[in-house]
């Protein structure tokens, strides 16, 4: 058993928290938000990811989880020290590691000696040294604090599952015994281990985050290939699917990626090749094509509408970023829905566990309504933006007597074509 503490509650501190409370280790999980940390005390969870409730209410029943207000608290008197702070990007492109320096400078000074600082947040190469150099400058150099990366790859909706069944636990470190420590946190998991240099760790995540985002790129591009020339890109991913290389995971067609990661890690990837003056262009042609996917998914529905957005009434299901998430940042559908605004159509929104406020602060002018049919009420036609599976079962005569026109775009092909039309629906899917 460890002594661990985390500093950040967010989608990736709360989970490694949780988890790593679960797994039989100590946890104090510091975040500056002090409203999150008293909800989170009371074993309230401020997000939507399944099985986090138990693992929280557990860990604080047993007394090996605990939250606390700002980062100093989870780290005095602790073997080792999550970084689970965000790195946004900045204007540049590059990850903004502000949020990082000032954690780690904060916590500097109260590390007992030998505790291991663990990033766990997505940080460029480069980062292990930084974090190392700021703790030293900032009063820790003497106390032979060291550093290794750790990068996450849980995905938001099933963060715990992810978290204890990972395909591998990745470490980079330039100290080995320092490696082997971190490496005991999650001996009994029985994942695969890499232990490898800083550099090396560090390229792993960026490298499979923008490798899953060229293979949505891709198959979005092949959809809209086969819209051309008449193939079904269900059935072309199926196909390619079989192949054991390519495999059936990441074909699915949509509104193009979005998401807290996707959007902003090949941005910082495509920035780290910029800066060695690498071209790289098939990561430059998967972000240009994500952003032209939404305005793709834009065209379908001014299409569907007959051409003219102004004065039209859109209802949408879905907001956030993917289903079984109630994260709405770099949603597609929120891009989408802004832009329908901005030509002219009034535009009603539903999700199922979207905050209204978040959304409305993204999207001002969207209207919230509070159930999936409502919403459709005098709309001339539904766009489902989010591949919610409640709207697989939506009855759809009632549907298409709320509607003005019996139209679907489904940016997610979610619906079966056959049964919408069936139904007297015009239906609109990505390449099919
Ligand atoms: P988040 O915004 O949900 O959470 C970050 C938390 O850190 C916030 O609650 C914030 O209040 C807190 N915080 C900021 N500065 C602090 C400080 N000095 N002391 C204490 N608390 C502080 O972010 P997230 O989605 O958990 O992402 C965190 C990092 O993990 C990012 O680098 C991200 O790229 C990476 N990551 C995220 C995911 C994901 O699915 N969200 C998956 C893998 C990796
Ligand atoms: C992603 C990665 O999958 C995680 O491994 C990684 O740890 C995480 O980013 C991160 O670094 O934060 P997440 O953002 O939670 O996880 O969501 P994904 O399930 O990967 O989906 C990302 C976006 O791609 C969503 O908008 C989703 O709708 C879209 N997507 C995904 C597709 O359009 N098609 C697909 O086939 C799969």
């Amino acid at each position: 058993m460890s002594r661990v503490g985390i500093i950040g509650a967010g989608y990736v501190g709360l989970t490694t928290a949780a988890c790593l409370a679960h797994l039989g280790h100590s946890v104090v999980c510091g975040d500056v938000d002090a409203d999150r940390v008293a909800r989170l005390s009371r074993g309230d969870i401020p997000i939507l990811e399944e099985g986090l409730l138990e693992l929280v209410t557990e860990g604080l029943r047993s007394g090996r989880l605990q939250f606390v207000v700002g980062a100093e608290g989870a780290s005095r008197r602790r073997d080792f020290v999550f970084l689970c702070v965000p790195t946004p990007q900045s204007d540049n492109g590059a990850a903004d590691m502000s949020y990082v320096e000032a954690a780690a400078a904060q916590i500097a000074p109260v590390l007992d000696p030998g505790t291991v600082v663990v990033n766990k947040s997505t940080m460029p190469v480069g980062s292990t040294r930084l974090v190392q150099r700021v703790l030293e400058e900032a009063g820790a150099g003497s106390r032979e604090v060291r550093v290794a990366s750790n990068p996450e790859f849980l995905r938001e909706g099933t963060a715990v599952r992810d978290f204890l069944n990972p395909d591998r636990v990745v470490i980079g470190c330039d100290d080995t015994a320092t490696a082997v420590r971190v490496s005991e946190l999650y001996r009994t998991l029985g994942a695969a281990m890499l232990v490898t240099d800083p550099a090396s760790a560090e390229m792993v995540k960026y490298a499979s985050n923008a490798f899953l985002a060229v293979k949505i790129g891709f198959i979005n591009a092949v959809a809209n290939l086969c819209e051309s020339v008449g193939a079904d890109v269900r059935e072309v991913a199926l196909g390619m699917g079989y192949d054991k290389r390519i495999g059936f995971e990441f074909l699915r067609p949509g509104p193009g990626y979005g998401g807290s990661c996707f959007p902003k890690d090949t941005a910082a990837l495509n920035h780290l090749a910029e800066s060695v003056e690498f071209p790289f262009p098939i990561l430059e042609g998967t972000i240009a094509g994500n952003r032209a996917q939404y305005e793709r998914m834009v065209a379908k529905v001014k299409a569907a509408v007959g051409g003219e957005l102004a004065g039209r009434t859109i209802a949408v299901w879905g907001l956030t970023f993917k289903a079984n998430t109630d994260d709405l940042r770099e949603s597609p559908a929120l891009y989408i829905a802004g832009r329908l605004l901005a030509e002219g159509a009034r535009v009603r929104a539903y999700d199922p566990a979207a905050s209204t406020e978040k959304a409305l602060a993204s999207v001002p002018g969207l209207e919230i309504v509070v159930d999936g049919y409502s919403v459709c009420d005098g709309a001339d036609l539904v766009v489902l933006l989010t591949e919610w599976d409640e709207f697989r079962w939506y009855d759809l005569d009632k549907v298409a007597s709320l509607l003005t026109v019996k139209s679907i775009v489904d940016c997610r092909n979610l619906l079966d074509p056959a049964a919408v039309r069936r139904k007297g629906f015009q239906y609109t899917g990505v390449g099919r």
